[in-house]
């Protein structure tokens, strides 16, 4: 399965600081926010990545990651020109995902915790899987409604009255129809390619997988000021109370296999005295 990274906007509701770097290049605790995503994808045991983010951030996302080669991964770069909506991404990277199947992930989602994601990818079969996670403020987010049988029975962007308190959080696996679905789309009344809609054209067809969250799980939202600080708060207090860091693209590659342990030796090695490499030094 390929990967898509999705690091645009503005990142407008972190001004001042946004001035300074994009949202997701933001410090999370003790790294930039697009290091837990990317974890996350890594977790998944997606090797290829697609990186997009706007003209004026990608040479700083570049500068981050080079070539991934350090990591065993590959990045491929692409710009996308104006903020048209998240499915936007599937009609950006249609010449990287090629016949693949493929997952989407946002830039400035955390997660934390479990093994749903991990389970989901390695059983993903073809159709859509996305995920619903109990939320106090459902009307900020796609919301999938469920039946008893805990089936979608349907799902929509940031209704003004939820039909459930289910968020659809920003890590979406799909099989190579996403291509042609979102070639296909029509912008919403907000002028963006909605992923909400791609998933409403999962769920019409039948093959729209939705799994919801266990309690515990955390998804963290990092998009203001507010919610920046209290996740770092989170990643700081789970890292310091279990001594294994969150959202460490090093040790998730070295999981995977995607590097050897000579070659996380190699790459602790070429790291500054700090915190992050001690505790790289201290899984070898
Ligand atoms: C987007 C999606 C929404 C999803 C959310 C997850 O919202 O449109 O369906 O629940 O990401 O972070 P936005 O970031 O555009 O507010």
């Amino acid at each position: 399965m390929k990967g898509i990274l999705l690091a645009g906007g503005a990142g407008s509701r972190l001004y001042p600081l946004s001035l300074v770097a994009s949202k997701q290049l933001q410090p999370v605790y003790d790294k930039p926010m697009v290091y837990y995503p990317l974890t996350t994808l890594i977790e998944g045991g997606v090797r290829e990545i697609c990186l997009i983010s706007t003209p004026h951030d990608l040479p700083r996302f570049r500068q981050l990651f080079g070539d991934g080669s350090q990591w065993g991964i590959s990045f491929d770069y692409r710009e996308q020109a104006k903020p048209e909506g998240i499915a936007q991404a599937f009609r950006i990277a249609a010449s990287f995902i090629g016949k693949d199947p493929v997952a989407l992930i946002l830039g400035d989602n955390i997660f934390s915790g479990g093994d749903t994601f991990n389970r989901a990818f390695a059983e993903f079969q073809g159709g859509a899987t996305i995920f619903g996670y109990r939320v106090h403020d459902p009307e900020r987010y796609g919301v999938v409604e469920f039946d008893q049988a805990g089936r979608a029975l349907s799902i929509e962007e940031k209704p003004k009255q939820p039909r459930s308190n289910y968020a659809v959080p920003g890590l979406y696996l799909y099989d190579n129809d996403v291509v042609a679905i979102a070639r296909d789309l029509k912008p919403s009344p907000r002028g963006e390619l909605e992923i909400t809609d791609v998933n409403v054209e999962y769920l019409r067809r039948g093959t729209l997988r939705v799994q919801k969250l266990p309690r515990g799980f955390a998804w963290l939202d990092a998009g203001t000021s507010t919610s920046l600080h209290e996740a770092s708060a989170y990643v700081q207090t789970i890292e310091k109370r279990q001594g294994i860091k969150v959202g460490c693209p090093e040790e998730a590659a070295f999981n995977h296999g995607f590097i050897s342990l000579d070659g996380l030796r190699q790459l602790v090695g070429r790291l500054p005295g700090c915190e992050y490499r001690s505790y790289l030094e201290s899984l070898l």
